[in-house]
């Protein structure tokens, strides 16, 4: 595209094409940054939020890659790099959430959990830390990382480890990567999930409501913009964790 502003830098989104991830990617390009969009199976999403990147001036190139497998997750950051020397930011969104408890969750689940939400978002800040040029990391986490939910066993343990990775991996990088987290409540229902059923369980919340990506997108900037601040976790969850 002609006419384009000089970046603020590059982003790399994880899981950019849909919801959240998709939100994060359309705002740090509206605040300037050229944006690397990760995706596994939304091509079709994600050539669509490409477009609209484009159409704000910024540039974006889309990289697949599959998250539970460790080759195709080593190569990412590199390839980013390729066509972006410049990438300052790292957001890890990409994340699954199935359900099981302790009893019913067998190795595939636990395994797929534990590599996608945790073991892939280790070996890309690796891989992005290796540059001497430093940066930003947002991990996204889930308010259950400050309790236990017995019906998503696998899920919980794998974000609870990922807050002891932000916190770690702030201290290890320091100065020149600050390494912080979100942790989102109802934001928005899983795929193919009700609404209605978010907004009756939001009652329940001291703030009686649900989010939005707006309030989640907020955070992302607070972070970003505070050179102070490293090894946070923002709760952007109506109190849930209270
Ligand atoms: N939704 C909420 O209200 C909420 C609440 C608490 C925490 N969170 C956290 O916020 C983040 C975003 O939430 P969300 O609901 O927007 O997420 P989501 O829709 O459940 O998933 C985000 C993306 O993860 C990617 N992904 C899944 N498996 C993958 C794999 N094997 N390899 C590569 N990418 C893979 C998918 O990309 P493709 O579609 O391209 O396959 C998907 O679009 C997650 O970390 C989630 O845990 C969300």
């Amino acid at each position: 595209m002609t006419g384009m502003s000089t970046p603020k830098g590059a982003a790399l989104v994880t899981g950019g094409a849909r919801r959240i991830g998709a939100a994060v990617a359309r705002a740090l390009a509206r605040d300037g940054y050229d944006v690397a969009l990760h995706y596994f199976s939304s091509a079709e999403p994600a050539e669509r939020v490409a477009g609209e990147i484009e159409a704000l001036g910024r540039r974006c190139r889309l990289f697949r890659c599959d998250l539970n497998d460790h080759r195709e997750t080593s190569a990412l950051v590199p390839a980013v790099r390729e066509h972006f020397p410049n990438l300052d930011v790292l957001v890890n969104n990409a994340s699954i959430f199935e359900r099981g408890t302790l009893r019913e969750t067998g190795r595939d689940l636990f395994e797929r959990h534990f590599n996608i939400n945790l073991k892939a978002p280790f070996f890309l800040i690796q891989a992005f830390a290796e540059s001497r040029a430093g940066g930003q990391v947002i991990n996204i986490l889930d308010t259950r990382v400050s309790r236990s939910d017995p019906h998503h066993a696998a899920y919980t343990l794998s974000k609870k480890m990922l807050l002891e990775l932000t916190k770690m991996a702030a201290r290890e990088l320091g100065p020149a990567i600050r390494v912080n987290g979100i942790s989102p409540g109802m934001i928005l229902p899983p795929p193919g999930g009700v609404v209605d059923e978010l907004e009756r369980r939001s009652q329940a919340l001291p703030l009686k409501r649900t989010g939005d990506t707006d309030n989640l997108v907020a955070a992302v900037r607070f972070l970003l913009n505070n050179p102070f601040v490293t090894g946070e976790s923002i709760h952007v969850d109506g109190g849930e964790h209270l």
